[in-house]
């Protein structure tokens, strides 16, 4: 096929795109497939795609050439390489299995170079991308330059586009000891000209705080992760090295960033980073804060919510994994995470649902049926949110995550286009690209019970019901259920591929009861007419006057209207019914609520909380000394920028550190400050009960660096 024929030509062309049709007869309502209009900014908004993440290294063999020689190279060995590379990629994107399995964006390992030492201990080589060596050179294993330019090529002529993993946190592991020459002791080269490493490092670029144990958020931060070379960004060298990094990949035309370790890293040094990037150029980041099986925190959200970046679903992921894979829970633990995660994110519809990935055991295990995957993979592809498949899920690859041997990321065994995983994704797919319930939809409870999940999505006019019983051998009859769709009869838009059938809606709303067979999903869809302005999406989430703000949703009407931010109107760049495209106002500082105003004067409900920053921002790092406190009370910064909290206690910025780079009573925090900028500061203490002591005297005042990172230090 060409480059040139579009994802959604070669569906059509092969019939996939409305695959519903197989079973139904005349008078059968089915989701319409429609092509995608092309995008008229970067795609920060990935609602209508499914992103279908590769360990390059295995996944395909394109080009034997660039394969490592010696002890690096062996396919038969789970830890070296295998050879595989992005010419390998852009082949199965040529030959259509990625296009017709409806891939609309590729994550790939990280594509830097990485060091060419192998782990003592693992007898590993660095075949995944996460030991950094050169974040400014191409891992020449997977490819030149000009092979990532083909790669980004041919993914943007077949409409996916192409997300990196990237990886500030840190270079390769290293020792604490000097002189023992353990692998590359985590060394940084700048495009190709060699910086530091954990032995040799004068000007402090790497953190020396030995490993976290992972206690506090704070010691995970400042501190090694699992002995791997921490950057210190507060270092002017380190974050712009960092930041003229990404922008490089950026402007290779890579559409969508994956970020290494979120919790690991500074989160408001993470919020410069993000401004570096959408003033550049806005495009899809989602940061990875991994959350085990049943695990939560008031730090993912407030990160979630604070930072301007999606992150991987793991709230979602997990429980899904729970209730399908492992049997630890059912299907009301998975609609209460629903509700939770709707209630906790600021837009959810823009967060990463998985089932599995490469620092997990893989879905499909040895003993349960294929049948589970194709289940899932159902649910997954019909949730909120961005959904993210791992390569080989759809063969049905199993393995588990171990470090000396990690089986989970095994090379693809076969790109056979005919198991059922395969057309559950590919459906599921066109009926995303087609119908933005289920990219911007709510998501509501129709019927439940431990087996059972009914659930509707619904977005404007749109509505898609699904029906899944996960038993692999009760039937229950549901009686009562009502659903949006209008009145008329539906085909299963699986097609039948996990037992489906076609559903008749009453003139009430009603589903006349039925008995619902055991490992069955339906999939029911109608793609509706919105004629009011109605707000799916907002992407990014925080910018500066002059960012570009793309608005997804319907209804906005082909007419010009306007788009606010609180009560100022932003200059509009382009506009079509489902999608605008703004410039961010050149207002003060602060949080606004967008609302789109069509043509005719009919106003959208608001998109809460767009984080517009005073300009610029720069890190950094405000310290304390002497600031002693009670038990239960905790040192915060204000002061009189919006970053600041604009000297309202409530949104001062904190609690700060103590106890890694300084010790109490030494308080520090790194934080984004607009650049260039005489602003004025001052400490306060805020106990547990709300009580606010301000540091008396005058304010501190302070100018801020136009670039690179500042460092401030007062006393209490
Ligand atoms: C999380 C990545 O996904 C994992 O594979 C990697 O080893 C660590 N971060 C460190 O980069
Ligand atoms: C309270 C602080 O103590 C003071 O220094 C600051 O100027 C004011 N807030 C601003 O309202
Ligand atoms: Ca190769």
């Amino acid at each position: 096929m060409s480059d040139d024929t579009t994802r959604r030509d070669v569906l059509k062309a092969l019939g996939l795109g409305t695959i519903g049709l197989a079973q139904g007869g005349a008078g059968l309502q089915y989701a319409t497939q429609t092509t995608r209009a092309a995008a008229t900014a970067p795609t920060v908004d990935y609602t209508d795609r499914v992103i279908y993440q590769v360990v390059t290294d295995r996944f395909r063999d394109g080009d034997t050439s660039n394969n490592p020689q010696g002890e690096l190279y062996n396919p038969d060995n789970l830890t070296k390489y295998h050879g595989g590379d992005w010419q390998g990629i852009v082949e199965k994107i040529r030959d259509g299995y990625l296009t017709d399995l409806g891939v609309g964006a590729l994550w790939i390992s990280p594509p830097f170079e990485n060091v060419y030492e192998i782990h003592p201990d693992y007898d590993s080589a660095a075949y995944h991308g996460f030991w950094g060596r050169d974040l400014k050179r191409p891992n020449p294993y997977f490819g030149s330059f000009d092979d990532f330019a083909t790669l980004v090529d041919v993914a943007h002529s077949n409409d996916i586009e192409v997300i990196i993993d990237f990886v500030p946190n840190h270079t390769s592991p290293a020792t604490e000891k000097d002189g023992d020459g353990f692998m590359a002791e985590g060394a940084l080269y700048d495009d190709g000209s060699f910086v530091a490493d954990y032995d040799n490092d004068p000007n402090g670029y790497f953190r020396h705080n030995g490993g976290t144990d992972f206690s506090t958020y704070e010691d995970g931060i400042y501190r090694n992760l699992y002995a791997l070379a921490d950057l210190d960004v507060s270092t002017s060298y380190i974050d712009t090295y960092l930041k003229d990094a990404i922008t490089k990949w950026l402007d290779l035309g890579v559409d969508g960033i994956r970020v290494d370790a979120v919790k690991h890293m500074p989160p408001k040094w993470q919020k410069t980073f993000l401004q570096t990037i959408y003033d550049h150029k806005p495009v899809f980041t989602f940061g990875e804060w991994f959350l085990s099986a049943g695990q939560t925190s008031e730090r993912y959200y407030e990160f979630a919510n604070d930072s301007g970046m999606s992150l991987l679903d793991f709230r979602y992921g997990q429980k899904l994994r729970d209730v399908l894979r492992d049997g630890t829970d059912d299907f009301t633990g998975l609609h209460s995470v629903v509700e939770e995660t709707a209630n906790s994110h600021q837009q959810v519809v823009s967060q990463v649902p998985f089932i599995d990935n490469h620092d997990m055991d893989r879905f499909t295990t040895a003993d349960a049926s294929t049948t589970t995957t194709d289940i899932a993979l159902a649910v997954l592809l019909t949730s909120r949110g961005t959904p993210a498949i791992y390569y080989g899920t759809e063969q049905y690859m199993t393995g588990a995550n171990e470090a000396g041997n990690p089986a989970n990321r095994a090379s693809m065994t076969a790109f056979d286009t005919t198991t059922t995983a395969y057309s559950v994704i590919s459906s599921l797919a066109s009926l995303r690209a087609s119908n933005p319930a289920l990219g911007y939809g709510d998501t509501q409870q129709r019927w439940l019970n431990g087996d059972v999940y009914i659930y509707e999505r619904e977005f404007g006019d749109n509505v898609v019901l699904v029906a899944v019983n996960r038993s692999s051998s009760s039937w229950y009859d549901v009686s009562g259920l009502q659903t949006a769709l209008p009145p008329g009869t539906y085909g299963d838009v699986l097609g039948g591929a996990l037992n489906g059938w076609e559903v008749t809606v009453n003139d009430d709303g009603s589903i006349d009861t039925f008995s619902f067979g055991p490992e069955t999903v339906s999939v029911w869809a109608h793609a509706g007419d919105t004629t009011t302005p109605t707000i799916g999406h907002v992407g990014p989430t925080i910018g500066t006057p002059g960012t570009t703000v793309t608005i997804g949703g319907a209804g906005f009407g082909s007419t010009q209207g306007s788009v606010q931010f609180g009560s100022s109107d932003a200059t509009v760049q382009s506009w079509r019914d489902d999608e605008i495209v703004v410039t961010a106002p050149s207002v003060a500082g602060g949080f606004y609520d967008v609302t789109v105003t069509d043509a005719s004067g009919t106003q959208s409900a608001a998109f809460e909380r767009f984080e517009l920053l005073s300009g610029n921002q720069v890190p950094v790092r405000f310290v304390v000394d002497d600031a002693t406190t009670e038990t239960g009370e905790n040192v915060y910064l204000s002061g009189n920028v919006h970053e600041l909290g604009n000297w309202d206690p409530e949104s001062a910025v904190g609690p700060l550190f103590n106890q890694v780079v300084y010790s109490y009573p030494t308080w520090y925090y790194d934080v984004n400050v607009p650049a260039g900028r005489d602003i004025e500061f001052k400490f306060l203490i805020k106990d547990g009960n709300g009580n606010v002591t301000w540091e008396s005297g005058s304010n501190h005042t302070y100018t801020t660096p136009s670039d690179g990172t500042g460092h401030v230090r007062v006393t209490w």
